[in-house]
């Protein structure tokens, strides 16, 4: 039989199988929680850092009381893809409110659970949509604002996501397209957004009730570096369809080009030269050691 992998909860590691946790955990009750998903590429975990600080944020703003220190937090993930000898991997953390009881309050949770989960890596799409594209749709499920369960803080609550991307699975489409109230363009169902227009790129600001994704972060930063205009903006449906190029980023999407649109063909319906030439950036970024933390 396969070797299960191993799963991190609260300090100790238990096979796959046996990996449970309770059912009056507020995180299954109520999604109550919050979590990250980070990558390690050849030994190195891209970004690790700032997935932390995004952790602790999303926390800070929930008023999620984590036990761990964040230097602890970071042994905790490079102990889990140790003992599971993976040095490629995604890795999922999750911090839940802890067990409570069945009415809402997180008074009634006194230990917050932490989970960390390691796999090899995860493939989201085809090598032949990676290389030529995905199709999308825009949903008429609006991103959540910023004044409700706003995904600048990466909770447990993906409801809104998923309720978007059963609409691009009705349709036939690999990915959906989330709205801000006002009409403006948010994000996807787990990938932020960017446009290209007349040589200048453009992505959404996190007042649309985006993540603000490490990956974005990334691009926009590699975008100043390789001296694209770049801005972040506020921008139409009208404008996507009419855009140059489209593309997504997340850390378990990359670089993802979009190459249709509500059936409307993006630019040349191919892979824009902007979107190529940071993909090729973006992937010697993760092979860089400089990047992130290395496995022990
Ligand atoms: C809603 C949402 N937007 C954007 C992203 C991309 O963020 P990152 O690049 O940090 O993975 C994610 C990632 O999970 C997400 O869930």
């Amino acid at each position: 039989m396969e070797k299960e992998l191993r799963v991190y909860i609260d300090g100790e590691f238990y096979q796959q199988s046996e990996a449970k946790i309770s059912v009056y955990d507020h995180g299954l009750l109520y999604g109550d929680g919050i979590f990250e998903g980070i990558r390690a590429y050849d030994g190195v975990v891209f970004k690790l850092d700032e997935h932390l600080d995004r952790l602790y944020r999303s926390a800070h703003a929930m008023m999620l009381k984590i036990s761990l220190a964040k230097t602890e937090m970071k042994k905790a993930v490079l102990d889990t893809l140790k003992t599971n000898n993976l040095r490629h991997a995604y890795i999922r953390l999750v911090v839940t409110r802890g067990v409570g009881d069945l009415g809402l309050d997180p008074r009634k949770c006194s230990n917050p659970t932490i989970i960390i989960i390691t796999t090899p890596l995860i493939q989201l799409h085809s090598e032949d949509r990676k290389k030529n594209g995905i199709t999308a749709m825009v949903s008429w499920v609006k991103r959540d604002p910023v004044d409700a369960t706003t995904h600048e803080i990466k909770s447990l609550n993906y409801l809104n996501s998923i309720l978007a991307k059963i609409e691009a699975n009705i349709a036939s489409v690999d990915e959906a397209i989330c709205l801000d109230k006002r009409g403006f363009v948010s994000e996807g169902v787990a990938e932020n957004i960017f446009m290209v227009k007349n040589g200048e790129i453009r992505t959404p600001p996190t007042t649309t009730g985006a993540l603000p994704g490490i990956t974005r972060e990334v691009v926009i930063r590699l975008a100043k570096r390789l001296r694209y205009a770049i801005a972040e903006r506020n921008m139409t449906p009208n404008e996507l369809f009419n855009a140059d190029e489209v593309f997504f980023t997340g850390t378990a999407a990359e670089i993802i080009p979009v190459r249709e649109i509500n059936k409307r063909v993006i630019g040349t319906g191919k892979t824009g030269p902007i979107t190529q030439r940071l993909m090729e950036e973006f992937f010697k970024l993760t092979k860089d050691p400089k990047e992130g933390t290395l496995i022990p």
